[in-house]
């Protein structure tokens, strides 16, 4: 079988996204973008909203009238929201189940034929959130809880054939994630974060491994040690 070449990364205009876009051209990928800005380096942009069904389709079609087969495909997209279970919103609930959980469901799902046939690796950008409750996050820590059951099913699903379903929880990153949420920017974190260049390395290295090694889940904390922040 042809080894592919190609790779595709939703949230690549931005933080990891963009990290891993450029780690993934580096390591000889053409690597197809999708969000609602551009990334300039990807070899091709797909601009779609993913809070919407519309938008989720047309991101899923885009691929599928592409000719060459996929390597990857890489869930990054992301929102973060703040606010405890005591004053939840129905449209913020929309706004981040939307982007964290639906996207990356349905996107696969509309694709899930072609990721087969083309035994492409689906790696799936979750967060220590995911396995494990943050406080006044309670939306964010949801939609992560449920995108981790959705990896477990979906890795079940996949068990016999050559895909491997990679799920990635990391901790803080060092992006601008969380000055875009909807009621203002956070402020900095005093503890060391995590690069996000050195975690996207990390993905790619995880995806060039053999097929054989099938790497499940992959929880990258970052190390609260307040050194670290004078040494990196
Ligand atoms: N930052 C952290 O501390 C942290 C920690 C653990 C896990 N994570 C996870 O890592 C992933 C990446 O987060 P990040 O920190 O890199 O975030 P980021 O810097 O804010 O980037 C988010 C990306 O998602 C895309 N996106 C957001 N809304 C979208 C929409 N409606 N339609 C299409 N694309 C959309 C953005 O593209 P456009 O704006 O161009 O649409 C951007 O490329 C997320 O899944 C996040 O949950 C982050």
């Amino acid at each position: 079988m042809e080894v592919a070449k190609t790779v595709i990364v939703t949230g690549g205009s931005d933080g990891l996204g963009s990290a891993l876009v450029d780690s993934l051209i580096v390591s000889g990928f053409r690597v197809v973008n999708i969000s609602r800005r551009e990334n300039d380096k990807a070899h091709v942009n797909i601009l779609c909203d993913l809070s919407t069904t519309d938008g989720i389709k047309n991101a899923a079609d885009s691929i599928l009238r592409m000719s060459e087969p996929l390597r990857a495909i890489i869930h990054s997209a992301g929102v973060l929201s703040f606010g405890d279970t005591s004053s939840l919103d129905g449209g913020e609930y929309e706004r981040v189940f939307n982007i964290n959980t639906k996207a990356p469901m349905l996107i696969t799902s509309q694709l899930f034929n072609k990721l087969k046939a083309d035994e492409s690796d689906i790696v799936i950008i979750n967060s220590v959130a995911g396995i494990q409750s943050y406080p006044t996050q309670t939306l964010y820590n949801s939609s992560k809880a449920a995108l981790h059951s959705y990896t477990k099913d979906l890795r079940e699903t996949l068990s016999s054939t050559a895909s491997r379903v990679i799920g990635v929880y990391p901790g803080m990153l060092d992006t601008s994630m969380a000055q875009k949420i909807p009621d203002g920017a956070m402020p900095k974190s005093k503890h060391p974060t995590i690069k996000p260049a050195d975690l996207a390395d990390y993905i790619v290295y995880t995806i060039n491994l053999p097929k054989v090694m099938e790497v499940s889940d992959i929880v990258i904390n970052r190390k609260k040690y307040s050194r670290f922040n004078e040494v990196q």
